[in-house]
């Protein structure tokens, strides 16, 4: 997992992402969950939102900037400092939640990763989870690529999107017993009229390292989304073609 964030602006323009993430709760069984881990937390608006719901929380994130926002706005809540493919709880949990994050993680740190929530799990604890899903974002990564390809570049795709299939595989051969996984379209309003640019901005770094200046950065990311103009701006606003993947799994 390696961005660095711009933490303050992705906690006041890209709100969305622990907002849906909200759904993503509904799926803890609340009657067996004591204890839980925020895998990925970020900024902890979601850790908040689960120690709410009554459960003793804390968080895990790779990025000291987003940690940082987290323990100001909630210094009640441990927030730890780790990488998700690599971190060991002091005591198991009966939940891991995490929104968001695994599809940074790359495809050979899954198992990695998957491992080490299985060991900070209780036995019969929960697993719960939700990130990008097979065709996430394929029209933006489209045409990010054909526009490299047309400056002389190489797009290296920097994210992890498997199918359901896939991944339950992977869950499963960490020792867990798969209960229900989906994978659903969740088109998503961008704010503004930057809205796409921003996002690529955002989130889209490291395929960028090849391209030598600026300006010819700039550039690409212009070409691009004047490209996806016809598809992803719809009644004044961007929307970008989200595609999640939602599991939970149980350590029997
Ligand atoms: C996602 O939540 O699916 C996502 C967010 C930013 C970049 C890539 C994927």
């Amino acid at each position: 997992m390696n961005i660095a964030w711009d933490a303050q602006k992705y906690t006041a323009d890209f709100s969305f992402v622990p907002q849906y993430g909200n759904r993503l709760i509904d799926l803890i069984d609340m009657n067996t969950a004591r204890t839980l881990l925020d895998l990925g937390c970020g900024n902890g608006v979601l850790t908040k939102a689960l120690q709410d719901k009554g459960l003793s929380v804390m968080g895990l994130d790779a990025s000291k900037e987003l940690l940082e926002i987290a323990q100001k706005n909630y210094p009640e809540i441990p927030f730890l400092y780790g990488a998700a493919e690599n971190f060991q709880l002091p005591q198991p949990v009966d939940v891991v939640f995490s929104n968001a994050v695994f599809h940074w993680i790359d495809r050979d740190k899954q198992a990695d990763m998957l491992n080490c929530v299985y060991r900070a799990l209780k036995q019969g604890g929960q697993f719960v989870f939700e990130f990008g899903g097979k065709g996430n974002n394929r029209l933006i990564h489209q045409a990010l690529e054909g526009v490299f390809s047309e400056h002389g570049y190489s797009y290296q795709m920097p994210f992890y999107f498997p199918s359901v299939g896939e991944y339950a595989n992977l869950v499963e051969q960490a020792g867990f017993c798969v209960k229900y996984a989906l994978l659903f379209d969740r088109p998503t309003l961008l704010k503004g009229d930057g809205g796409l640019t921003d996002w690529i901005h955002m989130f889209v770094k490291t395929p960028f390292s090849v391209v030598p200046t600026k300006a010819e950065q700039e550039e690409i990311i212009k070409q691009a989304a004047e490209r996806l103009r016809s598809s992803l701006y719809q009644q004044g606003s961007w929307h970008a073609d989200y595609v999640r993947i939602q599991m939970k799994a149980v350590k029997g």
